[in-house]
């Protein structure tokens, strides 16, 4: 393929890049954002391989054709409740990739096998030195990062903070370490300098995320997300390759725009959390605090509540997707409806374990837009409202986030659903939200517990309305 040909096919694919990134903004678009998404993908590697003079395209092919099958296997197995943990996982990869990348053009550089670098300047050297051990290091952190967060999320290791002896100061020596090395790297191209600063790397990916408390796990995924986008974009320095750094910036910037959104919506300085939880010490987790008393309700008693309401918001979280309680839920909301009762939906914007969780569920059960709303519209209707559902919810919509400043959730804004007239909460038993933090919500006196699976409570209470 001649030049002009692979710049016009980049191009092309960079504006669908561009269209799928507008598309999966808006919940209605998002399926034709996948698409473009997919289409520029699939130009960009047929034209790159179609300008390449690639040795050993057998190999390429090959893996490239076992890499589809694994990613074609897992994106139809996983679980919807598994999807965090897949992205995650799939960002610690993006960050992979450009530390094997960049393995291979310190290889070249040191061995002078590599054709660019044949001809480059000393100063065009040490600059695309620098490119490889900034990949890298970014790369190795995103890789580290991202096994912790998806360890984390899968539930295998603990979502409370841990963090080394000695803090943060601990973590600065880390990467201060790693960022010597690198210029160790780059002054005298020394192959052992870049593996100390992989290493490096790889302990501050770990020790980064470790740090960062359960209800801040939304911003680490996104952030991690967004450093896979930068390592991309050094990426595409170091190969020259346009597309790269056109792609790995548009990734970084997005993932960084919806860290920094998140943080904002969750009360969070953005600075504390990319940091590895700085600020974050004054938390204690409370589990096991004895907070009293709590009541609980049956089906029928729900459903004698919800017919006599005239005004319903329902407040779903991760326990919705784990039990799939989406499609009664819409069935229970067409009934109520057909009694004139005003049902809504309340949104956090973490609630789940993804951005936009609960709304994607919401959508697959046809529910529609126009009662789903986010919380900062509505969070000030819940005193004129008669009851409130709490689906699976738990750190969304718990008090001790406003009202206890020792919280590891304090500042958190939440779903103020106690100020209604009565509250459901439906969980299978008194077990805390994924912060580890205990909720007064369920103690209050317009508060009861549905126990048992969301679905089930949900199916048992349309036997009565
Ligand atoms: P959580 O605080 O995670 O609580 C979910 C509750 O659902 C649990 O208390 C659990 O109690 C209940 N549950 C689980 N399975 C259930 C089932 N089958 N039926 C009924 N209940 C069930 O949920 P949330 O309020 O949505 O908060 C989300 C948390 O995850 C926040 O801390 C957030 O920061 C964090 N997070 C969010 C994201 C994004 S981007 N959304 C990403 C990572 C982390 P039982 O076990 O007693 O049933």
């Amino acid at each position: 393929m001649s030049e002009g040909l692979l710049v016009s096919a980049y191009l092309l694919a960079a504006m669908k890049f561009v269209m799928s990134l507008a598309g999966l903004s808006r919940q209605e678009s998002a399926r034709n954002g996948s698409f473009y998404g997919m289409l520029g993908m699939t130009v960009a590697i047929v034209a790159t391989i179609a300008h390449a003079s690639i040795a050993g395209m057998n190999w390429v092919t090959m893996l490239m054709i076992l890499g589809s099958g694994i990613g074609l296997y897992l994106a139809k197995k996983v679980e919807m409740t598994e999807m965090p943990q897949l992205v995650a996982i799939l960002n610690g990869f993006g960050g992979l990739a450009a530390v094997l990348i960049g393995f291979s053009s310190a290889i070249e550089v040191i061995t002078g096998t590599g054709l660019a670098t044949a001809v480059m300047s000393t100063a065009e050297v040490m600059i695309h030195d620098a490119q490889i051990g900034f990949g890298v290091m970014v790369g190795t952190v995103t890789f580290s990062g991202s096994i912790i967060a998806c360890l984390k999320l899968h539930g295998r290791i603990t979502s409370s903070p841990v963090s080394l002896p000695g803090g943060h100061w601990t973590n600065l020596a880390i990467i201060g370490g790693a960022v010597l090395m690198a210029i160790v790297f780059v002054q005298q191209q020394n192959m052992m300098a870049l593996l100390l600063m992989t290493a490096f790397a790889f302990v501050f990916g770990i020790t980064l995320v470790m740090g960062i408390g359960g209800a801040d796990m939304p911003v680490v995924v996104s952030m991690l997300n967004a450093y896979s986008g930068i390592a991309a974009a050094a990426t595409g320095f170091m190969l020259g390759n346009n597309l790269l750094i056109i792609t790995g910036a548009m990734v970084g910037s997005s993932g960084a725009i919806l860290s920094y959104l998140m943080c904002a919506a969750m009360n969070r300085s953005f600075i504390s959390v990319i940091l590895g939880g700085f600020g974050t010490e004054g938390g204690t987790i409370v589990a096991t605090e004895d907070q009293g008393e709590h009541t609980e309700s049956s089906a029928e008693d729900v459903a004698d509540m919800l017919k006599n309401a005239s005004s319903v918001i329902i407040t779903p979280g991760y326990g919705m997707a784990v039990a799939q309680a989406q499609h009664p839920l819409q069935e229970l909301v067409n009934k109520l409806r057909e009694k004139n009762v005003k049902v809504r939906f309340g949104i956090h914007p973490v609630a789940g374990r993804l951005p936009g969780h609960m709304n994607v569920l919401l959508a697959e059960a046809k529910v529609p837009y126009d009662i789903v709303e986010e919380m900062d519209e509505l969070n000030d209707d819940f005193t004129d409202t008669d009851v409130v559902l709490v689906i699976g919810a738990n750190d969304t919509v718990n008090p001790a986030a406003m009202n206890d400043p020792n919280s590891p959730i304090a500042g958190m804004p939440v779903l103020k659903v106690w100020e209604s007239g009565q509250v459901v909460i439906f969980k299978r038993s008194m077990a805390t939200g994924y912060a580890g933090v205990q909720n007064p919500l369920f103690f209050k006196e317009n508060s009861s517990m549905l126990f048992g699976d969301a679905k089930k409570s949900v199916l048992d209470i349309l036997n009565f309305v």
